[in-house]
């Protein structure tokens, strides 16, 4: 049985280390004993290091990454760098990355490259803008084609993809089970055309937009959805838990 995965994005929370450091304690210590479980917990940067001392069971995920190994890139970090501070995870193309600080396709497909050619994991994410899109499927279709385009087969591995329709995202609203159980064939389906069959069938595909412990369970008992990425509700250990508990019982 391959193990659920659940990441806690924090975004640009807490304000302080020391709520970061206890935060990462009581999730980690909570979800220690929950079976077929990896709990990735992916807080700002500049908590890593002090976080990487904390966790016992939890991975250590980074939230952005970018696309050069060392240089004149101010405020940038690299991914050797998040490695160098125990990060095993990084998080690639959020949609508040791509639409508040303009990353586009090209730029996400590059990043992919640095994250996966350093040993890395990447969380791909994508999702369309407007459910009432015509074509949302096909806008979907498009970011993996041309977010993949050229990274090597051997990478297929490290990638996860996270399906997070960006009108979710934050606002209690969620997708449909079975929209989500169609998407999730698409997905696949577009990651066949990129990095052939083992991967099509292999590849993690998380949800993420409003994920909380009353909805989780319509989601993760959806075939082909293998886990959750979290946004507001990582940053309430308790009910963060439940959800990995609801992950781990299917
Ligand atoms: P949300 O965020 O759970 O707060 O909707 C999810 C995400 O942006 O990853």
């Amino acid at each position: 049985m391959t193990k659920k995965i659940i990441v806690a994005n924090w975004k640009m929370n807490p304000p302080a280390v020391a709520r970061a450091i206890y935060l990462s304690k009581e999730i980690d210590k909570g979800s220690s004993k929950i079976k077929n479980t990896e709990v990735i917990i992916a807080p700002p940067s500049c908590f890593l290091s002090d976080i990487s001392r904390v966790l016992k069971r939890s991975k250590l995920g980074a939230q952005n990454a970018y696309s050069g190994k060392t240089g004149a890139y101010t405020g940038e970090i690299s991914p050797l760098m998040l490695r160098s501070l125990g990060v095993k995870t990084v998080i690639v193309g959020h949609s508040e990355r791509r639409y508040g600080f303009f990353e586009n396709d090209d730029m996400v497909r590059r990043k992919m490259k640095a994250v996966l050619s350093v040993g890395l994991k990447a969380i791909l994410c994508v999702g369309e803008r407007e459910r009432n899109e015509e074509n949302f499927q096909t806008a979907v279709r498009k970011q993996i084609r041309e977010n993949l385009k050229g990274i090597p087969k051997r990478f297929s591995k490290n990638i996860i993809i996270a399906y997070e329709p960006v009108w979710a995202i934050g606002t209690g609203k969620t997708v449909k089970p079975s929209d989500l159980y169609e998407m999730g064939i698409y997905i696949r389906r577009s990651v066949l055309d990129m990095l052939g069959h083992n991967a099509a069938r292999t590849i993690p595909i998380l949800y993420g937009g409003s994920v909380n412990a009353k909805n989780a369970a319509n989601f993760i008992g959806v075939d082909g959805v293998d886990g959750f990425l979290v946004g507001g509700t990582s940053l309430r250990p308790k009910e963060f838990i439940a959800i990995v508990k609801i992950a781990g019982s299917i």
